[in-house]
């Protein structure tokens, strides 16, 4: 058989023939290009996908989490211990950082990668994300005179732009050798019927698999294998949209390696149950992290006595990972969460649609694969030390205010 009577099959099998209806109008090199793309789509996981038969698996017997610890309530003397701990760690480069850039960054509305965001700090001064991040990693080399690893996950959408930026920045000063792209993997974007969705004639409409998507990319792209080689034992995991990283913590740091523990989470108290953020809590008698979305509203509007919130350990996508634990979950299929949102693609009738709640995007999340952790320690962390999100335009000014108070 063929190439393309081969891809004939499968696209039958599976009900995608549309993504075949310019195939004759295409030159030779789009014809292969297409049929490229086509057999890089895992089918059946997408059906999969598709029919949310691994998400949302059902969520029982959920309780507020009780262990965790406070991070002000660490007494002087563990301070100092844990902090002599995490500093002759950090020395011998047992912990990097990784920054989660692969999103698209849609609500901010901005036309680049979102760590290339500029915010103007003072008349004089203004910083991209990528910078603040930079300098967090500067002043760990100027304390411990060495360059801590930084991994910078990235996608399709905005791998090249992204390395280009730090070209042209000259890499904010920092050893260039210690900053390592890799880019994580793609799904197709469907619509609401599960068709594969056609971003023009020749191109499926592929989008960035979820930062879930960081455990297969970190085997696949050899972070890994740097990771063994360097002797690196942990990464701290951070989204790029938070500009308060705190990455060399001594204390939580000090404290998660000095108990071997393979996952540490940072929290923050929720503010109000409407806040978007997810929730750490016990679930079966098993610490989970739970999305908003999928956490069921009488548990998440209810409050104790004193008028607090029941459940009130955020989770705003701080970690740190244990090479092992990485290693370990990357052998695990991680569910897909389906989000319905409005895109523009050509759909399967060969005509453009871009009207309202249109499409399926398919995203697995980093705290699915936690599950896998033999010992976890959570920390309740001070929001307004550690936590200035850029989602969307509105919340930019919050965030400079936060991140000027913290260091101008
Ligand atoms: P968000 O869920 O805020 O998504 O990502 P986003 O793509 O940045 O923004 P919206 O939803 O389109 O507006 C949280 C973190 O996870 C990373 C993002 O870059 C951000 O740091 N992420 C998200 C990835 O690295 N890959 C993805 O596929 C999705």
């Amino acid at each position: 058989m063929n190439k393309i009577d081969s891809v004939k099959e499968t696209l039958e099998k599976y009900g995608q023939m549309h993504l075949l209806r310019f195939y004759d109008e295409l030159n030779d090199e789009e014809k292969t290009d297409l049929i490229e793309q086509i057999n890089s789509i895992d089918f059946a996981e997408l059906k999969t996908a598709y029919n949310n038969e691994t998400t949302n698996c059902a969520i029982s017997n959920i309780e507020p989490l009780e262990d965790i610890y406070i991070k002000s309530d660490f007494s002087k003397s563990d301070v100092e211990e844990y902090s002599s701990i995490s500093q002759e760690a950090i020395k011998q480069n047992k912990i990097a950082v990784l920054i989660m850039a692969g999103g698209q960054g849609t609500r901010l509305g901005f036309d680049g990668p979102k760590g290339t965001y500029k915010l103007k700090l003072s008349e004089s001064v203004t910083k991209s994300i990528f910078q603040i991040c930079v300098e967090d990693l500067l002043k760990a080399h100027d304390k411990y005179d060495i360059y801590p690893y930084c991994f910078i996950m990235t996608s399709d959408i905005n791998h090249d732009d992204t390395i280009k930026f730090f070209e042209d920045n000259n890499y904010f000063t920092y050893d260039k050798n210690r900053i390592v792209f890799f880019k994580q993997g793609n799904m197709p974007l469907t619509d609401l019927e599960g068709n594969i969705a056609l971003k023009d004639k020749s191109n499926i409409y592929f989008a960035p698999n979820g930062n879930g998507g960081i455990f297969k990319a970190l085997h696949d792209e050899k972070v890994l294998a740097t990771m063994e080689e360097k002797g690196i034992e942990y990464l701290f995991i951070a989204n790029v949209d938070n500009i308060l990283l705190n990455p060399f913590d001594d204390i939580v740091f000090g404290h998660i390696y000095s108990n071997k523990a393979d996952l540490g989470i940072k929290t923050i108290i929720k503010e109000n149950p409407e806040e978007k953020m997810g929730l750490c809590v016990n679930a079966d008698d098993k610490f989970k992290i739970i999305e908003y979305i999928d956490m069921p509203k009488d548990k998440n509007d209810e409050r104790c006595e004193d008028g607090t919130l029941k459940y009130k350990e955020g989770y705003f996508g701080v970690s740190y990972v244990s090479r092992d634990l990485l290693t370990r979950i990357n052998t695990l299929k991680l569910p897909y969460h389906n989000a319905k949102k409005q895109n523009k693609y050509i759909d399967t009738n060969g005509n453009e649609s871009k009207k309202d709640i249109n499409s399926i995007k398919y995203e697995m999340f980093i705290f699915d694969g936690f599950g896998l952790s033999n010992k976890t320690i959570l920390y309740r962390v001070n929001r307004e030390d550690e936590f200035a999100p850029i989602k969307d335009k509105d919340s930019v000014e919050n965030a400079i205010m936060l991140y000027k108070k913290k260091n101008c």
